[in-house]
């Protein structure tokens, strides 16, 4: 499947457009399927209907753990870093790793879930994250992994919407110096939801806990009670195997969908190409499994291709600032593949941190989830990558499955902040406002993708005028990113940033929209106005606008109020970075706030409001300017 020269890639490309069923069918050969397809794609984007290798059969554990026993049974899958270096790694061989999942799928079973059943898990990043993921798939059972930073809340939201019947989750987690109690977290989540019958907590951080008699089990005890024998569920390729919650520009986040074999193969075919993985090396994807990168990237892609891929639960500056280059060394890393926002914020201790660091394992960068500038591109490249390992700037969403425009290592030619060329099979097309392709190079516009690839998400969960309203709506028969794109004159893709109502934080996705409601449920606050600004490491930060009239003295204390709401609501990851009370927010006479004007002002850049004579009360602006600059 791995493409060795820029022309191979080239003529890989245009068969991909001239024959796409031909090409994903051959990409599909390269994995186990119980039963092959009848038909390797159907599809319209008005419905929008998406069927990839309809008919087949199979079940993506078989492709990501039995098919390598035989010869890899005793390679390591999943090596696992821990929080505190002083701990003790763990490595889990693919027998081992086969054997857990089946013991946990047995344990799943015992307990009531049945194939098309939702599970939600909520855990640190542990092994147990990887096994608990891969259970559900063994057994047909569809998880949502929520990560381990949002609130209670936002948990009890998503496991409602999506019916789940059983949680998987621990008595905490490490992050760093802190600890998070997930247990008490889900104990207040669950109040609200009427759906969940069992909850399977694992032994992590020994905190105490309490358990409830009757719903709460504890792993460790489950686990002894059924044994190592569970048969793969035999699943069509359309069935589904994951739900996962994304922020979009309206309303409550929602659950994306993806189907099993379209999703496996994507993932695999991606992985193996773009980071030109080869055998026995170990591969390190920074993100957390609660986010689609590690899904693809850390569990389903790197096991589908019987590669080792590390697992590490802490973050890159503890103890300090050299953690994830001493995590390179002492694993040996082959492949990292990281954010942009880490890559700045480990820029900032300068390069002392790196000193007497052994990164001569190291062979392919990869950078996922927002825009790279060029100083952080350039800094990675020569003081990581030692100007010798080529840097695969990755763009790709939660609804794509998997990487969609990205350089595939020593292929691609690179060039700083790109995200270069489309991988085969992926047809973008840039759009003015109008939907109206702009054709050439050297040209800016809105990204689309025309035609179908085996990654794409299927619908939201349970709502697929939604997904059809938010994906295929703005642009007839596109399927639209919500991204702005360069394509410079070389025909090479820069992604230029969100075009729509959702921010970027250190490369989370975060909805203006979700982030007001957070803030107006807040007592006294009588409207608010969320927009993003330029940030030094977050790529973006989040400024809120709010109008609250009891702010009189204690404006400290109401802006700590605020933030404790939006943590409480949504998680500390929604936190605002600046707030700015005002007593008016500018609007069009019809009511629209005009988020324009907020950007600017926000971004410091006051002196080009533009034309504010629409506006109900101009007046307005001056006051918000003044106050921003207090
Ligand atoms: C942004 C993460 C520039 C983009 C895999 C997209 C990027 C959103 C890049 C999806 C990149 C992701 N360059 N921007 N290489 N990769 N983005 O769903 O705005 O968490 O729409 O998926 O991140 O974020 P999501």
């Amino acid at each position: 499947m791995q493409i060795k020269s820029f022309e191979e890639y080239q003529k890989t490309y245009q068969y991909s457009v001239d024959y796409p069923e031909q090409f994903w069918e051959g990409i599909a050969n390269n994995f186990q399927w119980r039963k092959k397809w009848n038909k390797v794609l159907s599809w319209n984007f008005s419905e929008p209907n998406i069927k990839w290798f309809e008919g087949a059969k199979l079940n993506i554990t078989e492709n990501c753990l039995d098919r390598h026993l035989a010869e890899n049974g005793d390679k390591p899958a999943i090596i696992w870093e821990p929080n505190d270096p002083q701990k003790e790694s763990v490595t889990l061989s693919y027998k081992i790793l086969h054997e857990q999942v089946c013991r946990f799928g047995n344990v799943l079973k015992k307990n009531g879930v049945k194939k098309g059943d939702r599970v939600c898990i909520y855990m640190p990043m542990v092994p147990e994250l990887a096994v608990a993921v891969l259970a559900c798939a063994r057994i047909g059972a569809v998880h949502s992994v929520v990560f381990g930073g949002f609130s209670a809340k936002s948990i009890a939201d998503r496991i409602n919407d999506a019916a789940c019947k059983i949680v998987i989750t621990a008595d905490g987690a490490f992050r760093g110096s802190k600890q998070i109690q997930l247990k008490e977290v889900i104990d207040d989540a669950l109040i609200g939801c009427p759906t969940v019958e069992k909850v399977v907590v694992l032994t992590h951080t020994r905190t105490p806990v309490s358990m409830l008699k009757g719903r709460d089990l504890w792993w460790e005890d489950e686990i002894k009670q059924v044994d190592t024998n569970c048969p793969a569920e035999e699943m069509d390729a359309e069935d589904l195997l994951f739900i996962l919650y994304t922020s979009g520009s309206t309303g409550k986040p929602k659950g994306v969908v993806h189907t099993i074999g379209g999703y496996m193969v994507y993932a695999g075919y991606t992985f193996s190409n773009v980071f030109n993985y080869q055998p026995d090396e170990v591969f390190f994807c920074t993100a957390d499994i609660g986010w689609i990168t590690g899904h693809s990237y850390i569990v389903y892609g790197p096991l589908s291709q019987g590669a080792t891929t590390l697992m590490f639960e802490g973050i890159p500056t503890y103890p300090d600032a050299s953690r994830m280059w001493r995590v390179v060394e002492k694993h040996k890393v082959n492949i990292l593949y990281t954010a942009p926002t880490a890559i700045r914020s480990l820029m900032s201790f300068g390069l002392e941190p790196l000193e007497g660091v052994d990164l001569s394992s190291l062979r392919v960068l990869g950078s996922v989830g927002e825009p790279i500038n060029e100083e952080a591109w350039h800094w990675f490249n020569e003081n990581v990558g030692k100007s010798k390992a080529p840097i695969v700037d990755t763009w790709w969403q939660t609804e794509t499955g998997g990487i969609m425009i990205s350089p595939i290592a020593f292929v691609t030619p690179t060039k700083p902040s790109f995200a270069t060329l489309p991988l085969p099979g992926i047809q973008p097309i840039l759009v003015d406002e109008q939907g109206h392709e702009i054709d050439g190079n050297g040209v800016n516009g809105n990204l689309c993708i025309k035609f179908p690839w085996p990654g794409m998400l299927r619908t939201t969960y349970g709502d697929h005028e939604r997904c059809k309203l938010t994906y295929f709506s703005t642009y007839k028969d596109l399927y639209f990113t919500g991204d702005g794109c360069l394509r410079d004159e070389d025909g090479y893709y820069r992604i230029t940033g969100r075009v729509d109502d959702v921010i970027n934080v250190s490369g989370h996705r975060i909805g203006t929209a979700e982030v007001e409601n957070a803030i107006n449920m807040h007592a006294g606050v009588v409207e608010s106005a969320v927009v993003g600004f330029p940030h030094e490491v977050k790529g973006q930060g989040i400024y809120a606008f709010v109008i609250n009239p009891n702010v009189h003295n204690d404006e400290d204390l109401t802006r700590k109020d605020i933030l404790q709401t939006v943590t409480r609501v949504i998680g500390a990851i929604a936190k605002p970075d600046k707030i700015l009370f005002v007593s008016g927010l500018p609007k069009t006479r019809s009511g629209k706030i005009m988020r324009r004007i907020l950007r600017k002002i926000a971004e410091g850049d006051t002196a080009n409001l533009g034309d504010i004579s629409t506006l109900l009360d101009p007046s307005v602006v001056e006051e918000i300017i003044e106050r921003s600059k207090q």
